[in-house]
């Protein structure tokens, strides 16, 4: 009988099937639920320290870790590796990366640079480089991943060029200036330089970095590698590895990307430099290539790095799905920091165009933020009196000579970094405006707190 007919008669042509139309865009108050396990009495605008994890995703790592806890064995040599492989073919496809054997999951950015830098040391130890050849970092570079570079690199005997940026900054033009001359500099002293770590988005300040640009200048002048530190990229920024043209790239996935901590990928082109890459914990597969060695580095919890169908699970529930959510945070993050400078009489510390879904907004300089440790007594200030987390960024490399780091009579001597993420809402960077707008007004400064 055909199936088509019931009781003999034919329905007509099979209907064509129809696709399902998507389920409606994700509510407010289902956001509000994802998040509910955030403290309702804190106003967060510090995504990007830690990032953030909907409570779906929670969900769904806790799941993985009670499977691993059922059956250990059926977990370790029937699910995990696939689950890890899945994990990062979905990333390669993100970030468009030719191949997946280009895409390690590892725990963090920091692991990361330590797999980049330890190659380096291996390279200075083994006699291919010579002492006093370069490596070339951003003043803005990440503080641990300047330690890394000093511990890797500077003890093996390599020379360290440091860039340094303007802040407040106007255009991405300052910022190739200065590192053409950073790098010529190395040059006119005869120094080789091996590689260049260059950061996709500054931490403190935060500033967009022109990086595809970067890297083709070193490309130019003959750098050997090239690795991009986009710890805050993926989510945040587009990312196509290709058109960057870097030799390693590597952001957390625990950041912007609603990932559990804690988890980045680290990409690393086909190329003999990455042949030379290992994790730096040494395991069963050592040799069998980073990406699988990253696979199985000793017994632990693995589920953050198999949690990622399930973030895309959560980011498609978003109009525009990832790509949506980083065009609105960024704009609604211009919006808040426009309005905070606007209220304090201050400047954004960027165009916005150099701006992802961080901004830095200039604080009022009566508060008299003089050194780094008034930035984070001001900072514990606002968290303990006000229940308002923002890190502050004190600028200790001002010029002093642009119109706009004055306020009234005093120096814009700090700058206040602010996130947006889905979970924000309006009243948090109110909450910021109107604690800074009431110490103001009572006449503080960072003098009256005490050190302890
Ligand atoms: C630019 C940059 N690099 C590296 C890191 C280190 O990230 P993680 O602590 O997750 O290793 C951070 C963290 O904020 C960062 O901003």
């Amino acid at each position: 009988m055909d199936p088509h007919r019931e009781n003999g008669q034919s329905d007509g042509p099979n209907p064509k099937k129809q696709k399902p139309s998507p389920p409606p865009p994700i509510t407010d108050d289902e956001i509000l639920a994802e998040f509910s396990h955030h403290d309702p009495s804190v106003a967060r605008i510090n995504n990007g320290s830690f990032g953030s994890c909907p409570s779906s995703v929670l969900s769904a790592q806790s799941d993985l870790q009670l499977r691993f806890l059922r059956q250990p064995d059926h977990f370790y040599f029937n699910s995990l590796q696939p689950s890890l492989l899945r994990s990062r073919s979905l990333i390669r496809r993100l970030v468009n990366a030719d191949d997946v054997s280009e895409i390690s999951l590892v725990d963090n950015a920091t692991t990361a640079a330590a797999i980049v830098l330890q190659q380096i040391q291996w390279a200075f130890a083994e006699n291919t480089f010579s002492k006093g050849d370069a490596v070339v970092m951003l003043h803005y570079a990440y503080g641990a991943v300047k330690k890394s570079i000093h511990a890797y690199v500077a003890r093996a005997g390599g020379h360290v060029i440091e860039v340094p940026l303007p802040f407040p900054v106007h255009s991405e033009e300052q910022i190739v200036a200065e590192f053409r001359k950073a790098l010529d500099l190395g040059a006119a002293g005869g120094r080789k330089v091996r590689l260049a770590v260059i950061d996709h988005i500054t931490s403190m300040p935060s500033v967009v970095i022109p990086v595809k640009e970067l890297t083709k200048i070193c490309r130019e002048k003959g750098v050997d590698q090239v690795f991009v530190d986009a710890a805050h990229a993926i989510g945040n920024v587009d990312v196509d590895v290709r058109d960057i043209g870097a030799d390693f790239y590597t952001s957390n996935l625990h950041k912007w990307f609603f990932c559990p901590p804690s988890v980045a990928f680290l990409y690393s082109r086909k190329s003999p430099a990455s042949s030379g890459l290992h994790h730096p914990v040494v395991s069963h597969e050592y040799g069998n290539g980073l990406a699988v060695e990253s696979g199985w580095i000793g017994t632990r919890d693995y589920s953050a790095q198999m949690v990622v169908p399930a973030v895309l699970d959560f980011v498609a529930r978003f109009e525009g799905g990832i790509e949506g959510i980083r065009t609105r945070n960024h704009e609604k993050v211009v919006e808040m920091g426009k309005m905070l400078a606007e209220a304090w009489g201050t400047c954004l510390g960027s165009p916005p165009e150099m701006c992802c879904s961080m901004v830095m907004v200039g604080l009022p300089g009566c508060l008299a933020i003089e050194n780094e440790g008034d930035a984070t007594k001001l900072r514990t200030h606002l968290r303990d009196e006000f229940k308002v987390e923002v890190p502050i960024y004190y600028n200790s490399l001002r010029t002093g000579c642009c119109g706009e780091e004055r306020n009234g009579s005093s120096l814009v001597t700090s700058y206040a970094r602010i996130s947006h993420q889905v979970y924000n809402v309006e009243n948090d960077y109110c909450r910021l405006r109107d604690a800074i707008n009431k110490l103001v007004k009572s006449g503080f400064n960072c003098g009256m707190l005490s050190s302890a």
